[in-house]
């Protein structure tokens, strides 16, 4: 598994020099979700058992996840790994322990889960010191939601210059939260948190990606009680003791996506054994309207380019059940190839685009504006963030010299590259390992060219 990078910023140097112009063709694995595994292993930490978590991706997450747990003497073993099944983990948090805050402070910057072992670490050990967090620049991505519904629980915050520092000197108490958006990790923050809280937690307005209905199932094999309404209320009936759990993750439904826009792209065809239907039904519907076709089979989905011009469309970006915004840096490279105006209405992220720069240096077109276009008003329409692209295309691409500035538009870039004329030399290569897996290898599957 590559080690855990120390920060999420792009190391120049860790260049791949890419071969544009081949249609990708060939087949991959997809394996669990980058989005679910790292949060299941937080999970774990709330057991008094080990935990075996299978279908575990080799990405550099998760070992930064598994280096957080083990300084709070949460041990992680390997076992399989280069199979069919996958890596599978075995957490044990029997020797649970607060971690020195050097060794923590060493994490800072590195990812944004260290956020949700408050909950778990409060009820474990009374108290959680949290470094900086890391993750990719997209926004300003705060954490206020997080620390309110944290202390709606009954936690104490007190903000140092080297991180936060959390207590609980009692139980901590079920509580009532109404989210101001139904943010995935606020979500997961109360539902890490209430389970073992004393008494009822009732949330509203929460988060229903399959990733968190997939948590969902991971704490009640612990012993969790959890009920979900139709209206995007979280009931959560906190118990004294969980156990643990054995659980095959859910499959990365973003990277299934992201090869499916790297077989429209490239004119290529591209089988990704694991992407499950379910999980992209509004992937599918965007695919199948600007001309990609697909093919669904019990252990993948084909997609390719089915000949002819693809179709231009106009999107906008939302929570689930909506378009993924980390579906849109992907789909933006597919859409400089369909012909008339495309507009992309980002709306979960108020700095999503600014990676399109790099793309009209490669000779897309695309006109970045602060209105909220093609849509209805968002929370960003009134705050001066360029949030809206307008695509026109279809457009060749030629190389160029590129940085990749965070995971998926740094995939976005490679599909750039593959899809261009010439040749393009993409540094900064190493955050794509944050969540894809042994991409190069992918790669070589695919026929692609590079070195
Ligand atoms: N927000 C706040 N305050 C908070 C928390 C969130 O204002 O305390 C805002 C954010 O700034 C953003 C919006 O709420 O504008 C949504 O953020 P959310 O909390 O849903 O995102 P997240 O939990 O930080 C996860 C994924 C992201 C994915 C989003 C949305 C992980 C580790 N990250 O982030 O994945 O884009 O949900 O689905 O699960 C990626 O995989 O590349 C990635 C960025």
């Amino acid at each position: 598994m590559p080690g855990p990078p120390t920060d999420t910023r792009p190391d120049v140097n860790d260049v791949l020099t890419v071969h544009g112009g081949t249609p990708l063709t060939g087949r991959l694995r997809v394996r669990g979700a980058k989005n679910l595994v790292s949060k299941a292993m937080v999970a774990a930490l709330l057991g008094e058992e080990p935990s075996r978590l299978r279908d575990v991706p080799e990405i550099s997450d998760v070992g930064i996840v598994s280096g957080l747990l083990d300084l709070h003497g949460v041990s992680v073993e390997r076992v399989g790994g280069a199979s069919d099944d996958g890596l599978e983990l075995v957490l044990d948090p029997r020797n649970v322990e607060q971690a020195h805050l050097a060794d923590i402070d060493a994490h800072a910057g590195s990812s944004r889960v260290p956020i949700l072992l408050c909950g778990p670490l409060l009820h474990r050990l009374g108290e959680a010191f949290i470094p900086d967090l890391g993750g990719c620049r997209i926004g300003e991505r705060p954490i206020n939601f997080h620390l309110d519904v944290l202390r709606s629980f009954g936690a104490t915050v007190d903000k140092r210059p080297e991180g936060l520092r959390l207590t609980a000197p009692r139980r901590l108490q079920g509580t009532k939260v109404q989210l101001p958006f139904p943010s995935v990790g606020a979500t997961e923050q109360v539902l890490l948190t209430a389970v073992r809280a004393e008494g009822l937690t009732e949330l509203r307005n929460a988060a229903t990606e399959p990733e968190i209905f997939d948590l969902i199932n991971v704490l009640q094999k612990m012993g969790a009680m959890i009920s979900v309404d139709t209206d995007r209320t979280i009931r959560i009936e906190g118990v004294d003791r969980l156990g643990g759990y054995s659980h095959r993750a859910i499959p990365d439904r973003i990277e299934a996506a992201s090869w499916a826009c790297a077989a429209l792209a490239t004119g290529g065809d591209i089988t990704v054994l694991g992407a499950r239907q379910g999980d992209l039904t509004t992937f599918l519907n965007v695919y199948r309207k600007i001309g990609g076709a697909f093919e669904i089979d019990d252990d993948g989905i084909r997609f390719f380019h089915p000949g002819g011009d693809l179709r231009s469309l106009v999107i906008e970006t939302d929570v689930h059940p909506g378009f993924m915004t980390d579906w849109q840096q992907p789909l933006v490279i597919a859409l400089t190839q369909t012909s008339g105006l495309s507009i992309v209405h980002e709306t979960v992220y108020e700095q999503r685009l600014g990676f399109t720069s790099a793309l009209n240096d490669m000779g897309a077109t695309i006109q970045l504006y602060r209105e909220c276009l093609g849509g209805l008003p968002c929370r960003f329409g009134q705050r001066n963030f360029q949030h809206s692209a307008v695509i026109s295309g279809p457009t060749k691409l030629h190389g160029a010299d590129i940085t990749v500035p965070d995971l998926r538009a740094g995939f976005s870039y490679l599909i750039a590259a593959l899809a261009a004329d010439g040749t393009s030399r993409v540094r900064g290569i190493g955050l794509i390992e944050r969540g894809y897996e042994h991409f190069r290898d992918k790669l070589d599957a695919l026929g692609a060219s590079y070195e």
